[in-house]
């Protein structure tokens, strides 16, 4: 959604729905003063606040100091402690009575099913563990993962975190290229894969995608091989001593694994993520403050109960996965649906047949899933039982009132409050959202910081502002800490806005009058397709390797169902042809390159960009030109025709 669009429909919007009673009086946080007050508390005192949710969990030594923040932004949470994740997620419910409930309802695309109990789980990753080990896996070093949504996606996550190895997810939909990019930059040791998956109907040859995204990297050891196909034959080559299948392992090795102990700042995991230059950052967070918060945003966000049967719909390979299926959810005993899939197939009513089937409670799905719900109509829904449902999140992108009404209506049947949560891979956890049994809610908005979360709208001189840009003024236990191997990124993407005072998440913002925060979408070249984050910059560094490209700019556009979709300006070098097989040539390198995920709507040549005389291209023009608008002032172009051609050439959808 461009931000004006956005803007535009949502400064409009002032229905509001507050949380039903019977919602309100069973809820962890049941109404808007017990919100306030606890609020309140944990700005005006955070040591005490965080240290208080932090007692929920086992620590095997507790911390010295709760925040350390004398080398700024270089912030350390609970330093002097000694914790374990996993030992949270699994080791302390099992100890504690828990062990028999269950963990995961997993079911494949195909209608295989699983079920796994904490007590399943804990000997899974142990075992993944000791394989892990046993092939020379040490704490400290980096595991990528890239499998398909299957249980031993958890379990690899799981067992990275039980013996201190840093995990890498990298989401099963990136080429090669990204896969070797990512491999290279954390000088990765292991991969963990898959034979296959399975995506509307077909199988995904995975294991041959990392075949050619490591084939060059010296720093693989072991290639391990998760077997998902079963009966059916995967082609999955084998190369020797470097490849192993996880099964001829596991079955020798031992069920047990004594969770390593680690210090609170030792590195858990990385996550990729596009920012505003062409080279994915490696988000880093460690350990003891993203267990506590994504432990307790997780608890009081879907208002967990010990009787939920949460699901949610995003792959592990992105943080939403993370944070809301793994550690959060894991950590507070939760049992969930986990689904491999398409939401169409093998037809469109799929998502509501699972959560008939499973009794599914909660239900946690992005803006773009529910844009192409609409638009395959109702009936696939009023098929299905959905009574079940309670609550409903939304996550990713923002979400237009229209959508949200439709979520609202047809899907929670005017009874479940809808938490629309705005976070990001860096804040490792929810930052904006309502509570569900506390916070009236307005279709379209994040509306208010969870606990110890200081938000802000400033402009660009740090004043307090009704519209520009969301800031965070505290540090809290779940930010990132760093991006790998570039610290000075770190300081000059994240923290130079205000004087390094704040963190700058990118996202402009508004506030109304009840002090609700809109999210109006990002500031920067980053581009949210599908809830994927996208950096133009990404895309245009793909194009430019062609040998008939002289240059290229990349801006983003709002689109229907996507949210925001990609459109690609394309300079030609003289003598090569504007063709429909360079376009293709042009697609085929994205697909190579990044994944099919990121390809644009529309590519359009041109024989030069708008540019002022200066030399600087002027996004503003292409913005105007791929959304239609009349083009805003170009007095100060250098060649005012180049954009009136590429108007031309817009409208008459070349
Ligand atoms: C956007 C996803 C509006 C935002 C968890 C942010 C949202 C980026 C929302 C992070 C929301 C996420 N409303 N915008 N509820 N949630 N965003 O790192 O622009 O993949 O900066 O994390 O998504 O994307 P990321």
């Amino acid at each position: 959604m461009s931000t004006t669009n956005t803007y535009e429909s949502i400064s409009n919007e002032n229905r509001k729905f507050p949380p039903t009673a019977s919602f309100a009086e069973s809820a962890h946080i049941g109404s808007m003063e017990s919100y306030y007050k606890q609020y309140h508390k944990s700005i005006q005192d955070p040591q005490n606040f965080w240290a208080g949710v932090a007692r929920d969990l086992h620590w095997f030594k507790p911390w010295d100091s709760v925040l350390d923040d004398s080398s700024k932004p270089f912030y350390r949470w609970f330093d002097g402690s000694r914790t374990n994740l996993s030992y949270n997620c699994l080791d302390r419910h099992v100890t504690e009575g828990r062990g028999d409930k269950t963990a995961i309802l997993w079911e494949g695309e195909p209608g295989d099913k699983r079920v796994l109990t904490y007590a399943d789980l804990l000997d899974e990753v142990s075992r993944f563990a000791n394989v892990l080990k046993r092939l020379g896996v040490h704490k400290g070093d980096r595991v990528a993962i890239y499998l398909p949504m299957i249980p031993e996606l958890a379990v690899a996550l799981l067992a990275c975190a039980r013996i201190g190895a840093v995990h890498s997810v990298i989401f099963a939909g990136f080429s090669s290229d990204s896969i070797r990019d990512r491999v290279l930059d954390s000088q990765t040791s292991l991969v963990i894969t898959a034979d296959g998956g399975y995506r509307r109907g077909k199988i995904l040859e995975l294991k041959k995608i990392v075949d050619a995204g490591v084939q060059d990297c010296a720093c693989v050891h072991h290639v391990l091989v998760v077997e998902r196909g079963g009966d059916e034959a995967i082609d999955c080559p084998m190369q020797n001593e470097r490849d192993v299948y996880y099964n001829d392992l596991s079955a020798d090795v031992d069920a047990i694994c004594q969770a390593e102990e680690m210090e609170a700042e030792d590195l858990l995991f990385l996550l990729y993520t596009s920012g505003t230059t062409g080279k994915p950052k490696g988000i880093m967070h460690t350990t003891a403050g993203y267990q506590v918060f994504s432990y307790i945003t997780a608890k009081y966000t879907f208002d967990l109960q010990s009787d939920d049967v949460y699901w949610c719909t995003a792959d592990v390979g992105w943080i939403t996965g993370h944070t809301y299926i793994v550690y959060g959810i894991l950590q507070n005993c939760i049992t969930q649906v986990m689904y491999e899939g398409a939401p169409n197939y093998p037809d469109e009513g799929r998502f509501w047949e699972i959560i008939e089937n499973y009794k599914v409670s909660i239900f946690y799905t992005a803006p773009t899933a529910i844009r192409a719900f609409m638009k395959w109509g109702d009936d696939w829904v009023t098929k299905n039982d959905l009574s079940s449902l309670r609550l409903l999140g939304t996550v990713g992108e923002p979400i237009n009132p229209e959508a949200w009404m439709w979520y609202h209506s047809v899907i929670g049947a005017e009874r479940c409050p809808i938490v629309d949560t705005w976070w990001q891979t860096e804040t490792g956890g929810h930052m904006l959202t309502p509570l569900p049994g506390a916070t009236p809610t307005k279709p379209g908005c994040a509306t208010l910081p969870f606990f110890g979360i200081d938000a802000d709208v400033l402009n660009d001189n740090c004043e307090s502002v009704n519209a520009g840009i969301l800031a965070i003024k505290k540090p809290w236990p779940g930010m990132m800490r760093g991006i790998y191997g570039d610290a000075q990124r770190y300081e000059s993407a994240y923290w130079c806005k205000w004087g390094g005072r704040y963190y700058f998440p990118g996202d402009g913002a508004r506030v109304d009058e009840d002090g609700y925060i809109w999210i109006l979408g990002r500031v920067d070249d980053v581009v949210n397709v599908s809830g994927h984050r996208i950096g133009t910059a990404e895309l245009e560094s793909v194009f430019v390797e062609h040998s008939a490209v002289a240059e290229s700019a990349v801006v983003g556009v709002p689109h229907e169902i996507k949210g925001q979709g990609l459109i690609a300006f394309v300079t030609v070098i003289e003598g090569h042809d504007c063709s429909e097989d360079l376009r293709n040539q042009l697609v085929a390198m994205v697909d190579k390159s990044i994944g099919k995920f990121a390809r644009p709507e529309r590519i359009l040549f041109s024989s030069d960009l708008p540019k002022t005389r200066s030399g600087k291209i002027m996004r503003r023009l292409l913005r105007d030109i791929a959304e239609g608008r009349e083009l805003g002032n170009t007095s100060t172009l250098a060649d005012p025709s180049i954009v009136e051609n590429l108007q031309l050439q817009f409208q008459q959808g070349k």
